[in-house]
């Protein structure tokens, strides 16, 4: 929460006209630098200083602002105004103690008690001693709107979301919008998953951003216009804009809505990278790691130095190490980090990381791990769901809402580790004993989008359950069958395979005619778009004729679904393709296929186009920095299309001489 209140104010002083229109403007950085330029012939002039920490602290240099402020109580303490700027000062660069001291040494000023009060409501906040502030704040004023915004941050840390909204809307309708009031709305119906109204509030806040300071080039970047930093002025601040789009992308990410969670990072007013602030820099870690993972783990790495850094970064560096199968990185991280340990990660989420690590050097401890742990998230379920029937039985909305949600927060915990126990089978390829691991859990997961998904894998991979499969691809794509590109390619591919391999191979042109006129869609749209899903599809038909000994026609599909090169030539692509083409090479030096000259030749000829059009195409996706030195990767010029091609050729040229 980033608006518990502690008044600020602007010392009056005597200032000249121009520092007078600079500060008014807010052209902070400007003014800094004339005020600094008039202290060194006047050291000790106190509107020079006192102006000058009113600049450092609205640019948020509290530091700095912090270091004015003690030169000016030097130089006149009896001043407790002083002070009391020093002290928020301190608060703002988080050293509590320090600040602390400060407001104990303010004394006898019946005008400034109140304020005190607040900022040292504000710095036991701050220090997460919650019942400290909680008896300062009762001792503010009940009628001052503060008091009950206060009240509402309490409630919110105590994670009673309910109670706070209740307070902070009491607020909103006594002082009128204020946008981080209504932000503090906002998030806390978030907490409540109520997300489309925890939207409202937040597109409030953008439209009167938007209407307010045009300035602040709000969506620009997205629009693609080049645009220069707004800079941490006092004015983006107050508009709450950065916090509001955070928000916004934090929920189109929980609704897995993951290009508009991009979209609201790109739309938030720019600012160069050195500037963001610790949230806005986690947020686009985590929502960008799928294409730039290198930046996103240097990103969070970063933030763990940083005191304090967003409590979810700790969690999600290790998960996200765990994803990317950087388990000795996680390892690492979680011994050199034991005390954040028990404050960032819930016992359940350390065990589940703890039996992931295990995972790496004895399997079948981590299957044990796994199974203590889905056992205890059972039981929760089990639970959870008693009390679900039991709120619908006394026909109470307000506990089936509570009841429901507290089941799905146990669902969450369970599939991962049940996908986790899976894995392990899966990557021993017993994908029986992947498919009764579901059969187990189907009373709670029916509904669950990542279990039917895995459940379709675990049949199609069985090569005799494509019925099977096709049941449970085939909703997938359904619901999204509108915009059918935002469903992963590989579902698609195996949709289509699962239909041929039942014969209903109208069925699969219709899904592959569906797909091919989306593209076009598309390009007709945006002409340079790489655009991969049809290849894909045909990819993947390819190679099924190809592991079924058809080569002839196997080979020719997936030469054919690069074309264009251009456009259809990339890093999985290739992948497929190339595999392809091993298998081939292998079963013609083993002799177990003939293939016709005229297709040799094709082959050759295409493996030419692709050395053409890889130069600048990784055959490995984007390695995180510092990895690299551990896993005795080959050398960055041997991971490209074009030097897989040439070597390829060169096997089949070698075959035709022999
Ligand atoms: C502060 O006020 C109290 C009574 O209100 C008085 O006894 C004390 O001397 C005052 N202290 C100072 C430093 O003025
Ligand atoms: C799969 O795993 C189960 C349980 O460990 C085992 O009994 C079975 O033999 C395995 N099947 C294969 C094909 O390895």
């Amino acid at each position: 929460m980033s608006t518990f209140i502690e008044n600020v104010h602007i010392k009056d002083g005597e200032y000249t006209k121009i520092i007078y229109v600079m500060i008014r403007e807010q052209r902070y950085t400007e003014c800094i630098k004339v005020l600094l330029n008039l202290l060194d012939s006047y050291p000790n002039s106190r509107p020079c200083l006192s102006l000058l920490a009113h600049c450092y602290f609205y640019t948020q240099d509290f530091m700095a602002a912090a270091q004015c402020y003690e030169k000016l109580i030097q130089l006149c303490p009896q001043e407790n105004l002083y002070k009391l700027y020093y002290a928020q000062s301190l608060h703002q660069a988080c050293m509590y103690p320090e600040a602390w001291t400060i407001c104990s040494s303010i004394i006898n000023q019946s005008n400034l008690e109140f304020k005190v009060k607040k900022l040292q409501a504000a710095i036991k906040y701050g220090q997460e001693d919650m019942i400290a502030a909680k008896n300062l704040v009762d001792q503010c004023p009940a009628d001052d709107v503060d008091t009950e915004i206060n009240l509402g941050c309490l409630l919110y840390k105590e994670e009673k979301y309910e109670q706070a909204l209740k307070k902070f809307s009491n607020a909103l309708q006594i002082a009128g919008f204020k946008p981080h009031l209504s932000y503090n709305v906002a998030l806390c119906y978030f907490k409540l998953k109520e997300y489309a109204a925890s939207l409202k509030h937040i597109a409030t806040i953008i439209e009167h951003g938007i209407r307010e300071h045009p300035e602040l080039s709000v969506g620009m970047a997205t629009e693609g216009i080049e645009v220069r930093s707004v800079g941490n002025t006092l004015t983006l601040h107050e508009t709450a804009l950065t916090e509001a789009f955070n928000l916004k992308a934090a929920i189109e990410y929980q609704l897995q809505n993951y290009d508009a969670a991009k979209e609201a990072l790109t739309d938030m007013p720019p600012r160069s990278e050195e500037e963001l602030d610790a949230v806005t820099l986690h947020n686009q870690a985590l929502i960008n790691m799928d294409t730039k993972p290198s930046e996103g783990f240097e990103k969070l790495q970063f933030l763990l130095q940083q005191n304090p850094f967003p409590p979810e970064t700790f969690a999600n560096l290790l998960l996200l190490y765990c994803k990317y199968q950087y388990y000795d990185l996680a390892a690492d991280i979680l011994a050199e980090n034991v005390h954040l340990t028990y404050k960032y990660l819930t016992p359940y989420l350390y065990d589940f990381l703890d039996a992931l690590i295990t995972q790496q050097t004895s399997p079948e401890e981590a299957y044990r791990k796994f199974d203590d742990l889905a056992n205890k998230h059972t039981e929760a379920l089990r639970k959870a769901t008693k009390q679900v029937q039991e709120a619908r039985l006394n026909h109470d909305d307000n506990a089936v809402k509570k009841a429901v949600n507290d089941y799905e927060e146990a669902l969450d915990r369970y599939v991962p580790v049940l996908m986790a126990q899976a894995k392990i089978y899966w990557d021993l390829e017993n994908y029986t004993q992947v498919e009764k691991i579901f059969k187990k859990s189907v009373e709670f997961c029916n509904d669950n989008d990542v279990w039917k998904l895995n459940v379709a894998h675990t049949l199609f991979m069985q090569e005799n359950k494509f019925k099977d499969s096709t049941r449970f691809y085939e909703p997938i794509v359904k619901k999204k069958y509108d915009s059918i590109l935002d469903v992963s390619a590989i579902v698609l591919a195996n949709l289509c395979v699962s239909y041929i391999m039942t014969s209903q191979n109208a069925e699969a042109e219709e899904l592959m005619k569906k797909i091919e006129k989306e593209e076009e869609a598309v390009s007709f749209e945006d002409q340079d778009k790489k655009l991969f899903h049809l290849c894909i599809v045909n990819l993947v038909i390819g190679t099924l004729y190809c592991s079924k000994g058809n080569f002839e026609f196997g080979i020719s599909r997936v030469m054919k679904s690069l074309e264009p090169y251009n456009k259809k030539l990339g890093t999985d692509t290739w992948f497929y393709a190339k595999r392809c083409f091993l298998s081939l090479l292998e079963q013609l030096a083993k002799q177990l296929v003939v293939l016709k000259d005229s297709t040799l030749q094709e082959c050759i000829q295409f493996l030419e186009h692709c050395e053409v059009y890889g130069k600048d195409i990784m055959t490995v996706i984007d390695q995180p920095f510092d990895v690299q030195d551990m896993l005795n990767i080959s050398p960055q010029g041997k991971r490209t299309v074009v030097y897989e091609a040439r070597y390829l050729k060169a096997l089949f040229l070698k075959l035709q001489m022999s």
